[in-house]
C-alpha cells in the first residue's frame, strides 16, 4: 500500500516568480557588472528592507524589527501556542557582491509564503521570514553581527558601538535609516530554523548535485591589526633607519598564506583589507591597518592557529622594529546543525528526486549562530565556478527553485509536525 499523501506533498513553488523576484532585489544596489552593492545600514540597504517589508505586508505578513534592525515577518499558524518555523538569510551584500548571496534564501522565504498563501494553506505552527542585520561584516568588522546579538553572543551596547571606517555607528546607522527597533534583540521561543544559500564553493556543481545538505559550519576566528613604523623620506631614509609599517604587513601577509597552506586543502587564511598611511609613494609608511582571518572544520585545528599567530606575527613586528597592535573580534567553533532539521532537508530533496550530498559550509552563516538557540539546518545550491563575493556570482535558475521546493517542503513539514 502507498504511503498516504501528506496534503503538502503536491504543493510546488512557482520558479518564474521566485526568478522574478530576486532579480527585483537585485535591482536594488546593482553594480555594472552585474551584482549588487548594499552594505549593510545605508540607503541602499534601506531600500532593500523597505521593499522586503511592502513584499511581506501585501503577504499579510506582520513585521516587526528588533533593536539591531533584524527584521521579523509572520504568518499565523492555527495553533498560536506553537512555537513558529523560522527561515530566511540576509539582504546586506559585501561591497562588490552578487545578487545571490543572502538575497536568495530571503526571497526564497517569501515564495515560500506566497505558495501556501496562494493555496490557501494554514500550517500548524506559525511562519517567520526573517531578514538578519549585518551578515556580511565588512562595514563594520563584524560578521554575524545580527543573528549574534539576537543568540547573546554580542551585547547589544558592543554592536551599536562598532564603527564603520567614517566613524559612524551601528548606533547611529541603523537610525539614520529608521530600523532601530522596538522589539528587543533577544531569542524568542522558536520551533526551528531553515536558512537556504548558495554554496559559495565548487563542490556542489564539481560533482553535479542540486542540493548541499548542509551539516554545519567551519570554526573561524577574525582580527584587526594595526602595525605602527615611523613615516621618513623615502629618499634621504637608509635601510638601517626605516621603520617601514608595510613592509611589516607584507611579512605578515605571507605568514598568513604559509599557515593556511600548511593546513592543506582544509586551511583557509585571508588579509582582504589593508590601508597604508600616508599612502604616499615616496614616504615610508609610518601605519598598516589590517584585517585577518582564519577558518579550519575542525576546532583544534583554529585552536592552535589562533595561539600560533599572535605570536608569529609579534616576532615579525619585532624584527622590523614596528608595534603591533592585535585585537581578536571574534572566534567562534565549528558547528554542527540540528540532526532532525538536516533529516527534513535530506527527506525533501530524496522526495523531490533531486540530487543531494551532504557538505559543511565553508561561509559564515546567520544560521550557525541561530542554531546556539535553535534546531537549525541549511539547504545549499550550487553557484556557477563556485565563484561567490564577486559580482560576477550566479546561478541557474533551476537551481534556485530546487532549493525553494526544499526550503517549502523543510518548512512545512516541521510546521505540521504533530505537536
Ligand atoms: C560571510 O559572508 C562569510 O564571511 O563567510
Ligand atoms: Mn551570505
Ligand atoms: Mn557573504
Amino acid at each position: 500500500m502507498n504511503a498516504p499523501v501528506r496534503p503538502t506533498d503536491n504543493l510546488r513553488i512557482d520558479p518564474d516568480r521566485l526568478w522574478d523576484a530576486l532579480m527585483d532585489m537585485a535591482r536594488i544596489g546593482a553594480t555594472p557588472k552585474g551584482g549588487v552593492r548594499r552594505l549593510t545600514l545605508t540607503a541602499v540597504d534601506r531600500a532593500a528592507r523597505d521593499h522586503f517589508r511592502s513584499l511581506c505586508e501585501a503577504e499579510g505578513l506582520a513585521v516587526t524589527v528588533d533593536a539591531i534592525g533584524n527584521m521579523f515577518a509572520r504568518r499565523d499558524g492555527r495553533d498560536p501556542a506553537r512555537p513558529p518555523v523560522l527561515f530566511g538569510s540576509h539582504l546586506d551584500s559585501q561591497p562588490s557582491g552578487g545578487k545571490f548571496d543572502g538575497a536568495l534564501g530571503v526571497i526564497a522565504g517569501l515564495e515560500v509564503i506566497r505558495t501556501l498563501n496562494e493555496a490557501g494553506i494554514e500550517t500548524e505552527a506559525p511562519l517567520v521570514l526573517c531578514n538578519w542585520t549585518d551578515e556580511e561584516g565588512s562595514r563594520f568588522g563584524h560578521s554575524l553581527m545580527g543573528s549574534g546579538v539576537w543568540a547573546g553572543v554580542y551585547p547589544l551596547p558592543k554592536a551599536y558601538a562598532l564603527t564603520d571606517a567614517e566613524g559612524v555607528t551601528v548606533e547611529a546607522a541603523l537610525s539614520s535609516i529608521g530600523y532601530r527597533g522596538e522589539q528587543k534583540a533577544e531569542p524568542f521561543p522558536a520551533d526551528s530554523y531553515f536558512e537556504l544559500h548558495i554554496e559559495q564553493g565548487p563542490i556542489l556543481e564539481a560533482e553535479g548535485a542540486t542540493i548541499g545538505i548542509v551539516t554545519g559550519a567551519q570554526a573561524q576566528v577574525w582580527y584587526d591589526a594595526v602595525l605602527t613604523g615611523r613615516e621618513s623620506h623615502a629618499g634621504t631614509t637608509p635601510p638601517s633607519a626605516r621603520r617601514d609599517a608595510l613592509v611589516g604587513a607584507a611579512r605578515i601577509i605571507d605568514l598568513v598564506e604559509r599557515m593556511m597552506r600548511a593546513r592543506g586543502e582544509d586551511g583557509r587564511g585571508t588579509v582582504g583589507e589593508l590601508r597604508v598611511l600616508p599612502n604616499s609613494r615616496n614616504v615610508v609608511p609610518g601605519e598598516v591597518r589590517f584585517s585577518v582571518e582564519f577558518r579550519h572544520p575542525d576546532d583544534a585545528a583554529l585552536a592552535a592557529i589562533a595561539s600560533e599567530f599572535p605570536r608569529a606575527a609579534a616576532a615579525i613586528a619585532a624584527e622590523c622594529r614596528l608595534a603591533l597592535v592585535l585585537a581578536e573580534l571574534f572566534r567562534f567553533p565549528a558547528q554542527g546543525f540540528d540532526p532532525g532539521c538536516i533529516a527534513l532537508v535530506a527527506e525533501a530533496a530524496r522526495r523531490r528526486g533531486m540530487s543531494a550530498r551532504e557538505i559543511v559550509s565553508g561561509a559564515g552563516h546567520d544560521a550557525v549562530y541561530v542554531a546556539r538557540k535553535v534546531p537549525t539546518a541549511m539547504i545549499f545550491i550550487p553557484c556557477k565556478d563556485g565563484l561567490s563575493h564577486n559580482e560576477e556570482e550566479s546561478i541557474l535558475p533551476d537551481h534556485a527553485a530546487a532549493g525553494a521546493q526544499v526550503l517549502c517542503d523543510a518548512v512545512l513539514a516541521r510546521a505540521n509536525r504533530p505537536a
